[in-house]
């Protein structure tokens, strides 16, 4: 197998954050789509934009000359809870500052979005909308013809057990029945490959579909270890910008309570 030094880990430091469980998986989200070079990725399921703004991110600064789709109503779901415009609003925002060029926000349902892709036509798929079981189940369904042969389709929260999730059981049904790989860190990711396509020849990807049980372990283990890595810098970030802000008042405090110098007459 050839050495591999994954992008993530020479370049890469998120644009940006917000609040979700998918900062887990940032790392992996920013190599594979450096590995599959899609020209056309498809998220279902954005809200506040981790991770379609990790792959817009992964696009630009790997040179990918691809288009990228984000489905959602932004008016959120039985998991999410309902919410306001603001989130929408300042996810376009940033990808209108951003990403121009490559992204496309699609607010609709999932089901309505499915006719302006053909078929055979998506290198990448995200589906991260509701997680119940039928949910996770009706969305791979509907959109697997919509992947080319040999193309990737990632599952997020395929570990969550709380409430009404179903993704766990739906993956748990699915993958033996596909080249598939887990990550169990964080809520879990899924990644499948859709059989067909050309031969893999990129290391991750060879690693992810076709490496032993060992090579496997490594794999969960590197990125478990480097989204930890992500999330410990931007902990010492918050620290650093926390210690700048209170010195920044003392020196403001201070100025206020100095004599005021008065111009001599
Ligand atoms: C878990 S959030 C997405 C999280 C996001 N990928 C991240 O990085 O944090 C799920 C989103 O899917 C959207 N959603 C759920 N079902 C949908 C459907 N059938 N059609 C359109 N949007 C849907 C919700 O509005 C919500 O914003």
């Amino acid at each position: 197998m050839q050495p591999y030094l994954p992008p993530s880990l020479r370049n890469f430091t998120p644009q940006y954050m917000a609040f979700s469980t998918w900062v887990d998986h940032l790392p992996f989200g920013y190599d594979i789509v450096a590995a599959v070079r899609p020209q056309l990725l498809v998220e279902l399921g954005t809200q506040h934009g981790t991770s379609f703004f990790c792959f817009c991110q992964s696009m630009a600064e790997n040179n990918i000359d691809g288009l990228c789709y984000a489905v959602d109503t932004w008016a959120g779901d039985e998991h999410t809870g309902e919410y306001d415009n603001t989130i929408f609003e300042t996810v376009q925002q940033h990808a209108r500052k951003n990403h121009a060029s490559i992204s496309y926000l699609m607010r609709m349902l999932f089901n309505d979005a499915l006719n302006h892709f053909s078929d055979e036509s998506i290198d990448l798929v995200h589906i991260d909308g509701l997680h119940t079981y039928e949910a996770v189940s009706e969305d791979f369904h509907n959109w697997y013809p919509k992947v080319k042969p040999g193309g990737v389709i990632l599952f997020h929260d395929i570990q969550a057990r709380m409430m009404d999730f179903g993704a766990w059981k739906f993956w748990e049904e699915i993958a033996p029945q596909y080249n598939s790989f887990t990550f169990k860190q964080g809520f879990g990711l899924g990644v499948l490959r859709k059989a067909g396509g050309a031969e893999l020849t990129h290391p991750l990807l060879k690693m992810l579909f076709e490496g032993d049980a060992g090579t496997h372990e490594a794999l969960r283990a590197f990125y478990a270890h480097a989204s930890k890595f992500h999330e410990l810098k931007r902990k010492v970030a918050r620290q650093e910008r926390h210690q700048q802000q209170k010195k920044q008042q003392q020196l403001d405090n201070a100025e206020k309570l100095a004599p005021s110098h008065q111009q001599p007459q």
